[in-house]
Parts: C-alpha cells; structure tokens; sequence
C-alpha cells in the first residue's frame, strides 16, 4: 500500500493561522520548560509541542520557532532538558513566556548531568543530546535523545486547553 496524498486535498484551501491555532487549541497537551547553558548561562523556553518519538532508542522532540531567539542561543549547547510543569507552575509559565523576560528569576533548580539546569519541583526531568534538528515550516523540530531521566511522585499537571493554562481536574 503507498501513501501519497490526494490531489484534491493538494488543492484545498489552506487554513489561516488563526483557524489553525483553534483547531489544534482543542487538543490539550502538558507544559514544559525546556532549559539549556549554552555559554554556561542557565536558559529556557516554555513550550507545549513536545512529543515522544521513539522507546528504543529513547527519543523525544519538541518544536521551537523558526522566531525564537532564546532557541537560536539554546541550541549551540548540544544538549537540553525537559522539565515536566505543575499546576503549581502556572504562574511562573505567564511570567517566562514574554520574549527578554529574565525565565530564571527567583527559580528554585540544581544542576544535572554536564550544568543542564533542571527545576527541584517538576513532574519529570529527562536530560537529552540533540541528534537532529529539522527545519518544518516556521518552526523547528528538535529531536532529543534521552540519556537520564527523574520522575516525581506528584500527580497534578499543568495542562494547555484552548490558549488558557489550567489545571486537569
Ligand atoms: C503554553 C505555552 C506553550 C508554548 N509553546 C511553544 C512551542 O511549542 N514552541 C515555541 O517556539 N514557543 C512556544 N511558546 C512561546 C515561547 O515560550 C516564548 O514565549 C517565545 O518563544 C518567545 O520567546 P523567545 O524569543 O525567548 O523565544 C509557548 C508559550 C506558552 C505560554
């Protein structure tokens, strides 16, 4: 069986960004901080695109804009880290997202394997290597393999529904 697509949806009208950012808003997905030290300089990116790849090998991706300053610096350390959000880091996910905004303010975190900067109260940290980085579109999608990982007890994520933060339940 191939899979080609058909030429009537080539021809479809494309949705606008907007109709896009709705549509996809309905799929809920958790919240992470996503941290680096490119120049020894704790760095991060909130982000919701984050995804499992693969188990064996253990690869994960997440997707940064094509925009993003904070990632053009983030990617020059080779490596980064995952920190899985609570409900309890709500409010500090509204003050990190602005561009220029000072993300590691007042954070309580300790330094993993090689510096990376992983947060004491996430739900889960995975330290990963980048092994591949495709340009998409206008963003990018950064492919991570895992190399050390650490899971909390605490159960009450931080979850993105319909362009609000809240909580599962
Ligand atoms: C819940 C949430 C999810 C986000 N997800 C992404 C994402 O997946 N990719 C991305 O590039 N930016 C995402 N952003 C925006 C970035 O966190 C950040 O605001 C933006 O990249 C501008 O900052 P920068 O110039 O420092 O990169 C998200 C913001 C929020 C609040």
């Amino acid at each position: 069986m191939t899979h080609t697509t058909p030429t009537s949806a080539l021809t479809a009208a494309a949705p606008d960004a907007r109709s896009l950012r709705d549509a996809l808003g309905r799929f809920a997905t958790g919240v992470a901080f996503i941290t680096a030290t490119p120049d020894g300089k704790p760095t991060g990116l909130i982000v919701n695109s984050l995804t499992s790849v693969s188990l064996t090998p253990p690869l994960i991706a997440f997707c940064p804009s094509r925009h993003s300053l904070t990632w053009s610096r983030m990617r020059r350390a080779q490596r980064f880290a995952v920190n899985v959000l609570g409900r309890h880091h709500e409010r500090f996910a509204m003050r990190a997202t602005p561009a220029g905004t000072d993300r590691f303010a007042g954070l309580d975190w300790q330094p993993g394997h090689g510096g990376l900067p992983l947060l004491t109260d996430a739900l889960a940290t995975l330290e990963c290597e980048i092994v591949a980085e495709h340009p998409t579109g206008d963003h990018w999608i950064v492919v991570g393999r895992v190399d050390n990982l650490r899971t909390s007890p605490i159960k009450d994520p931080l979850v993105f529904f319909a362009g609000a933060l809240g909580a599962l339940k």
